[in-house]
């Protein structure tokens, strides 16, 4: 197979753990007969820094033309809160795929139990499927600011807006993962309180009886269930969420796996020819912090490509060889400066320990 691969790799540590990314790729492709053409593309900061745009059309013209697209890390305190941000880099990019769906799947290695403040018998067997959906609600609807009356100041508006295709959609894509995991679908949303949670849940209902009769649905609070996720996070198995509900809680839930470097994360839509549009990417952030050290260790990213082997070209024993890989390294006990304070493996010596280690 030959497929082309759009790399953005972004700002901070986003490079770095890109490039770990790419090259297990190339690794993939020689093992298994395959071959990914690589091209790269600005995104972010440093996009801002080279053409003033976050998402600059030669970016938008290469993702275009790309079979999957490889994400890193966008923003930083460089760029700040100002009117053209890094962030709207990779807003604008989902939106112009499609991708609608980010799927972020939460496993906990006993071995890194000790990395989580949750106590290893709570966490012991979770294995959760996030479906976030991603390209309406809140981030997407419309925004305003304008003078208030009666010493009000200024008021600032973020439309919440959901459709019911936008909801069947993603909650199929769900039901679907559920039906080939454990059969059980967690749909999370204010209904008590909000009209596009009201609306999220009549129609996730009507999907699921309608379409997947086969499925069991429960439908938690948001509140109720950021508090359960941590207390007992075994009770699930694939939830479906909005987009600022799923932000929220995978970040929370990346502290069941001991770090939020260690996740990927696939964002799924649908070419008009019904073929799989893909955005890979891990869900950390950019960590300026540690950036250029080589201290990030790279799992999310590694991990991704393993989503992007399966979910876009449908090599589903290449992706299971990278995911084994990498959690045969961790447990094997290799860590990166960022996981322990005495990790004595650099982001390159991880990268390329998976790499050799693949069989
Ligand atoms: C994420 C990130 C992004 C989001 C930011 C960088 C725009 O937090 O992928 O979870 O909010 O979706
Ligand atoms: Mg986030």
């Amino acid at each position: 197979m030959k497929a082309r691969i759009a790399v953005l790799s972004g700002d901070g540590i986003g490079p770095e753990v890109t490039y770990e990314a790419v090259q297990l790729l190339s690794r993939v492709g020689a093992l298994y007969g395959h071959e990914f053409v690589c091209e790269e593309a600005l995104i972010g900061g440093a996009a801002i820094d080279a053409t003033g745009d976050p998402l600059p059309r030669a970016t938008q013209a290469v993702v275009s033309r790309a079979d999957a697209v490889v994400l890193g890390a966008v923003g930083g305190p460089k760029w700040g809160t100002g009117t053209v941000r890094p962030e709207q880099g990779l807003l604008g990019l989902r939106a112009l795929l499609g991708t609608f769906a980010n799927v972020r799947p939460v496993t906990v290695l006993p071995a890194l139990a000790e990395l989580s403040p949750v106590r290893a018998d709570r966490l012991a067997g979770t294995d959760l499927l996030f479906v976030r959906e991603l390209t309406g609600g809140a981030y997407f609807g419309a925004k305003s600011r304008e003078q208030g009356h009666n010493g009000q100041g200024i008021v600032a508006t973020d439309a919440m807006v959901y459709s019911e295709a936008e909801i069947t959609r993603v909650v199929r894509m769900a039901a679907r993962f559920a039906r080939g995991r454990s059969g059980r679908l967690t749909s999370v949303d204010k209904a008590n309180v909000l009209e596009t949670s009201r609306l999220w849940r009549e129609v996730t209902t009507r999907v699921m009886r309608d379409e997947f009769p086969d499925v069991a649905v429960e439908h938690v609070l948001v509140d109720s269930f950021s508090m359960l996720l941590i207390q007992r996070p075994t009770a699930y198995d694939v939830v479906v969420t909005e987009n600022l509900f799923g932000d929220i809680l995978t970040d929370e839930a990346a502290v069941l796996a001991g770090s939020i470097g260690l996740l990927p994360s696939a964002s799924l839509g649908e070419r008009a020819d019904g073929s799989v549009v893909g955005l890979y990417e891990p869900i950390h952030g950019s960590a300026p912090d540690i950036a250029g050290q080589g201290k990030a260790n790279p799992v999310g990213a590694l991990l991704s490509v393993a989503l992007m082997l399966r979910h876009s070209f449908g090599l589903e024993k290449a992706a299971d060889a990278v995911e084994a890989t990498v959690y045969g390294v961790l447990n094997a006990g290799a860590r990166t400066a960022d996981l322990t304070t005495n990790g004595a493996f650099t982001t390159a010596a991880f990268g390329q320990l998976v790499r050799d280690r693949l069989a």
